[in-house]
């Protein structure tokens, strides 16, 4: 959430900042800001409301060739989205952007008598402090770091002064920071997509440290100054995979890459002819493998719903194996008891995300052994797990997940296969589920290909409505959950997704003329009960959209039949039909593909 860059070398650095920002915007996007430091002690500070080109726009008149400076995109927690509280924020010399929340901001503000507060931000107050420290005869660094003994929250910040053109100070305590290193230029950036291009080499922040970033290096400290070493490690990303390489939105670039990035996904791991399945990073051996008796799997949003789908999938794959699923954001505050045996999915596209990250922390304090299913390599929950897998999808740029999803749903059928071959359980559905995974990226291709303008067809007909019901059964009921969810936040359509048995509890009591359902339908086991729910909805005057893979007779206002020869992985292939949907609603619609208002990326604050 919110977006920090900063640089200091010998080019330009306004030319990186907005680029950075610019990369960075899915992170925020209520407002941008600026500041470079010149050498003869001139701060120019430039900041807008909205996104980064209102910044851009402002910069033709304010050119700076100064070398140093720091930058923001802003996703508001304390004070609405306003060019007053965009950051940076500036107390006396200091000028400082922020990732995070501070807690004690009010308390800490009824000390700082000295400086008038124009915003209603917390991160003011955190400049002001900075700056109560900051006299002739300190450092930087160390009001910085007398700042933050004081600070209860979480933070990622960069700090510069107008009175030293000469380095930048960021700190991390729950908020991402990295540090690029380049040729005499050091860069800064909150997410590593910011640095590709400029540099390989990065330093990755840890919680607790503090560095002073010059030109020719980096020093970091912890809280107490004490100095820490540094570890240098390279980023892997290229630059294609940030670009939207002709797509006209990201999104429809990540549903379309699909079949690749899941190919990736199974790639080195699954084994058609030995009817294998084999997870490097696990950190666990055969026989831990086989004693799990119980998994627990946390997410949230998008993660989450794959991790229910997946849930699904663990239990149809290991005989006797419990397994429950939790949002984080609820898990975090609840009393809850694991058995002993538990192994802890963590699910997350960023790594980042806060709810997550703390159910993480407080997994591994109860002692569970916790496994990451994580995109963003580097990020702070893949380095904090005890094992885990990259699921190897590439970065997600548009705020709505959707290769992600698919991605998780299909990591978790892999380590339900791996458990099942260890305790040799359930070996004919291991053998199905093998054979479907590896047909899996195909059969989403096919989806892509031949389904896209019939469903681009159908969004044109249904965007005008205000409401939306999902339902499935059974393995549908996630991807119900996930098809709404999809819709609401780039559409706004107000969606809900259901398990298709509970709509007569209660939802079916919404269903009129302003409102469509999508009804999922498997042509399995449970096809009759499917057709039930529909004839009740039908009965109402719905207005259904089927999307099925059955060729039987179907009763609604349109069927999608999707063909496809898969079974037990058939949800994942509806799914996609479901993402294509949202985004032809959303286009039909006018709004904002990839940048949905309201919202951010990666929710690293609570
Ligand atoms: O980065 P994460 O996977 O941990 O993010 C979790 C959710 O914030 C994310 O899936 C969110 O729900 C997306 N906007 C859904 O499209």
């Amino acid at each position: 959430m919110c977006g920090i860059v900063g640089c200091i070398g010998k080019k330009e650095a306004q030319p990186y900042l907005i680029s950075g920002l610019h990369r960075l915007e899915y992170r925020g996007y209520d407002s941008a800001g600026i500041v470079t430091i010149s050498n003869d002690n001139k701060a120019t500070l430039l900041r807008a409301k909205g996104k980064v080109s209102s910044l851009e726009s402002l910069i033709g008149k304010n050119t700076s060739k100064d070398t140093i400076g720091i930058g923001h995109t802003r996703w508001a927690t304390h004070g609405e989205p306003s060019e007053t509280n965009a950051h940076p924020h500036q107390s006396g010399n200091v000028y400082l952007v922020h990732n995070g929340i501070i807690e004690n901001y009010k308390e800490l503000k009824t000390s700082l008598k000295d400086h008038v507060f124009k915003s209603q931000t917390d991160t003011e107050v955190l400049a002001a402090l900075v700056n109560s420290f900051y006299n002739n005869d300190t450092e930087l660094v160390d009001a910085v770091t007398q700042a933050l003994q004081l600070v209860v929250g979480t933070y990622g910040i960069a700090v510069v002064s107008a009175r030293n053109p000469d380095e930048i100070i960021v700190a991390r305590s729950g908020s991402p920071l990295i540090i690029g290193i380049g040729d005499d230029e050091t860069y800064i950036a909150s997410d590593a997509s910011a640095l590709i291009g400029y540099t390989t080499q990065a330093i990755y922040l840890n919680d607790g440290e503090i560095a002073v970033c010059r030109r020719d290096g980096v020093k970091l400290r912890d809280l107490a100054a004490q100095p820490i070493s540094a570890q240098v490690e390279t980023i892997e990303i290229d630059m294609q995979a940030i670009q939207k390489q002709g797509y006209d939105h990201f999104l429809l670039k990540e549903i379309c890459e699909q079949p690749v990035t899941l190919r990736s996904t199974l790639s080195g791991r699954v084994n058609v002819e030995d009817e294998l399945v084999k997870l490097g990073g696990l950190n666990l051996t055969v026989e831990e493998i086989r004693d799990i008796e119980h998994v627990t799997i946390i997410g949230c949003g998008t993660a989450y719903y794959a991790g229910l789908l997946g849930s699904y999938y663990l239990e149809q794959l290991v005989d006797g194996l419990t397994v429950d699923v939790a949002m984080a954001s609820e898990l975090r505050y609840r009393s809850f008891h694991l058995p002993k045996k538990t192994v802890a999915l963590v699910i997350s596209q960023s790594g980042e995300t806060a709810d997550t990250l703390a159910c993480l922390r407080e997994l591994k304090r109860r002692g569970v052994k916790t496994l990451g299913i994580i995109i963003a390599v580097g990020s702070t929950i893949a380095r904090e797990v005890d094992g885990g897998v990259y699921v190897h999808a590439g970065p997600e740029i548009s705020v709505a997940s959707t290769k992600a999803f698919t991605s998780q749903a299909v990591t978790i059928t892999m380590f339900g296969v791996q458990i099942a071959q260890a305790k040799g359980s359930g070996a004919k559905d291991v053998a199905k589920f093998i054979k479907e995974l590896d047909q899996l990226p195909n059969e989403i291709e096919a989806v892509i290909n031949n389904y896209k303008d019939r469903i681009a067809d159908l969004a044109k007909r249904y965007a005008h409505y205000e409401h939306a019901i999902f339902f499935g059964r059974d393995t549908l009921y996630p991807v119900a959950l996930e098809g709404a969810l999809k819709l609401k936040e780039i559409s706004y359509i107000q969606a809900e997704g259901f398990a298709a048995g509970e709509l007569k509890h209660g939802p079916i009591a919404l269903v009129d003329d302003t409102f469509f359902e999508v009804a999922l339908i498997l042509d399995n086991w449970l096809f009759d009960k499917s057709l039930s729910g529909l004839a009740e909805v039908n009965a109402r005057g719905g207005h259904i959209i089927a999307i099925t893979n059955s060729k039987k007779q179907i009763d609604a206002e349109e069927v999608l039949v999707i063909d496809t020869k898969l079974d037990l992985l058939a949800p994942l292939v509806l799914n996609v039909a479901q993402q294509l949907f949202a985004y032809y609603v959303t286009v039909a619609k006018g709004f904002d593909v990839d940048q949905p208002r309201n919202l951010a990326k990666s929710v690293t604050v609570e």
